[in-house]
C-alpha cells in the first residue's frame, strides 16, 4: 500500500461518501474509517465497500485521547482527513458540551496523536480538518465569505467548530504540524441523518407529515451536493497548500421557504401526487435561537489555485436526492426509530 489515511466520521453523512471515493479511486492507498457510531453514524452507509481489501473500519471515540494516540502508532497513517463531529445545531443548543467534547477536545486529541506520530518526519504528512462556514457568523442580504472573513460563531456548533479550526491553525504555528482546512457550506444528498431540513421534509412528505419551517421561512443557505464537497476534499487533501484554507461552497442560494416549495414540487412528480398537495404540508414553528440569516461562500480561492468545480445544478442534485430516499427507504426507517423519535418528539411537538 502506498500511503495510510485516516479518516475520522466516516461512517456519517459526508464521511461516507468520502471514504467510498477514496476507496474506489486509490485502491492503492490503505483507507482506515474511524468512528464511534453516535446516532448519526450508521455502517449501513458503507456496505458497497465493506469487504474492500484498502478498507478497515475502526470503532473508536475521539474525545478519548490514550485511545487515539494507541490507534495511530499501531496503524501509522500518513494523512489525516477529520470529519467526526457532532454535526446539528439544534442539538448544540439543547447539549453544548457534547459539542466541546467531541468538536474540541476531540479534534486536540487527534492533532496531538499526529505530532507525537510524526514529530521526527513531516514529509508527506498532512492533517486536513474538515470545518464548516458557519464559523464566519451570519451575513445581511449582501456579501460573501472569503478565507480572510473574521469568525463570528454564533451558534454552540459553529463557536465548537471555530475553536476546533483555531486549534488545527494553532498546531501548525506552535508545532509545524502540516495542516489544511476547508470550510464548506449546507451539504445535500443520499444519506443524510433526517434531522437536517432536506432529508427531514422529504420524509414528513413522503408520510403526509408537517414540514416544520422555522420562522419565517426567510433564512438563506448556500447548498451543495455532497459528492461535489468529497471532490473537493479529495482535491484539497492532494493538492492543497500547507497552512491554507479553502471556502467550499455550490454559489447556490436559497431562503428556506423557496426551497421546500421546490422540493414539495420534486416529491409531487416521484409520487405521482396533484402539483401543489405535498405545499399543503407547509408549517410556520417558531424560530431556532440565534438563528443565523444567510451564509454565502465565495469558493474562487478553490476554483482558481485548484480548479474544483461543482458538478451538479441544484434541481438535478435535489431529484437525485428524492430518488434515494424513496429507493432506500429501509435505510430512512431503520434510523426512524428509538432514539430519533423521541429527539424528535422533543423538537417539534411541543410548538
Ligand atoms: P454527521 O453527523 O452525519 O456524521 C458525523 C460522524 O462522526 C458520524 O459517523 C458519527 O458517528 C461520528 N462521530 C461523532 N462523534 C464521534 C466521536 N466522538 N468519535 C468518533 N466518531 C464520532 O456529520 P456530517 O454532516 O457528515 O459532517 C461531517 C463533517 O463535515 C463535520 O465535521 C461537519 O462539521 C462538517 N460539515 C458538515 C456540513 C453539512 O452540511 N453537513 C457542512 C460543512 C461542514
Ligand atoms: P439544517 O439542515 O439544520 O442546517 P444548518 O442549521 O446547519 O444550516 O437547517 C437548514 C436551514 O433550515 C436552517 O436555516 C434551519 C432551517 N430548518 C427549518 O426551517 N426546519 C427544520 O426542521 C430544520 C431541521 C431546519
Amino acid at each position: 500500500m502506498k500511503k495510510t489515511i485516516l479518516i475520522t466520521g466516516g461512517a456519517g453523512f459526508i464521511g461516507s461518501h468520502l471514504v467510498r471515493l477514496m476507496v474506489n479511486k486509490y485502491p492503492d492507498y490503505k483507507i482506515l474509517n474511524l468512528d464511534t457510531l453516535t446516532y448519526a453514524g450508521n455502517l449501513e452507509n458503507l456496505r458497497d465497500i465493506e469487504g474492500r481489501p484498502n478498507y478497515t473500519f475502526i470503532k473508536g471515540d475521539i474525545t478519548d485521547g490514550a485511545e487515539m494516540l494507541r490507534i495511530f502508532r499501531e496503524h501509522r497513517p500518513e494523512g489525516v482527513i477529520h470529519l467526526a463531529a457532532e454535526s446539528h445545531v439544534d442539538r448544540s443548543i439543547s447539549d453544548p458540551l457534547a459539542f466541546i467534547r467531541t468538536n474540541v477536545i476531540g479534534t486536540v486529541n487527534l492533532l496531538n496523536a499526529a505530532r507525537e506520530l510524526w514529530k521526527d518526519n513531516w514529509e508527506g504528512k498532512r492533517f486536513y480538518h474538515i470545518s464548516t462556514d458557519e464559523v464566519y457568523g451570519s451575513l445581511g442580504t449582501t456579501g460573501y465569505f472569503t478565507e480572510e472573513t473574521s469568525y463570528d460563531p454564533r451558534s454552540p456548533y459553529s463557536a465548537s467548530k471555530a475553536s476546533s479550526d483555531h486549534m488545527v491553525r494553532a498546531w501548525h504555528h506552535t508545532y509545524n504540524l502540516p495542516v489544511v482546512i476547508s470550510n464548506c457550506s449546507n451539504n445535500y444528498g443520499p444519506n443524510q441523518f433526517p434531522e437536517k431540513l432536506i432529508p427531514l421534509a422529504i420524509n414528513n412528505i413522503r408520510h403526509n407529515k408537517l414540514i416544520p419551517v422555522y420562522g419565517k421561512g426567510e433564512n438563506v443557505r448556500d447548498w451543495l451536493y455532497v459528492e461535489d464537497h468529497a471532490n473537493a476534499i479529495d482535491l484539497i487533501f492532494h493538492q492543497g497548500k500547507n497552512g491554507e484554507t479553502y471556502n467550499i461552497g455550490g454559489n447556490n442560494e436559497w431562503t428556506n421557504i423557496d426551497l421546500i416549495r421546490k422540493l414539495c414540487q420534486v416529491m409531487d412528480k416521484a409520487l405521482n401526487r396533484k402539483p401543489g398537495e405535498s405545499e399543503k404540508l407547509i408549517t410556520f414553528v417558531k424560530d431556532r435561537a440565534g438563528h443565523d440569516k444567510r451564509y454565502a461562500i465565495d469558493s474562487s480561492k478553490l476554483m482558481n489555485e485548484l480548479g474544483w468545480r461543482p458538478s451538479l445544478q441544484f434541481e438535478q442534485g435535489l431529484e437525485k436526492t428524492v430518488k434515494w430516499y424513496l429507493d432506500n427507504e429501509e435505510w430512512l426507517n431503520s434510523v426512524i426509530t428509538g432514539e430519533y423519535a423521541n429527539y424528535y418528539a422533543q423538537q417539534y411537538d411541543n410548538r
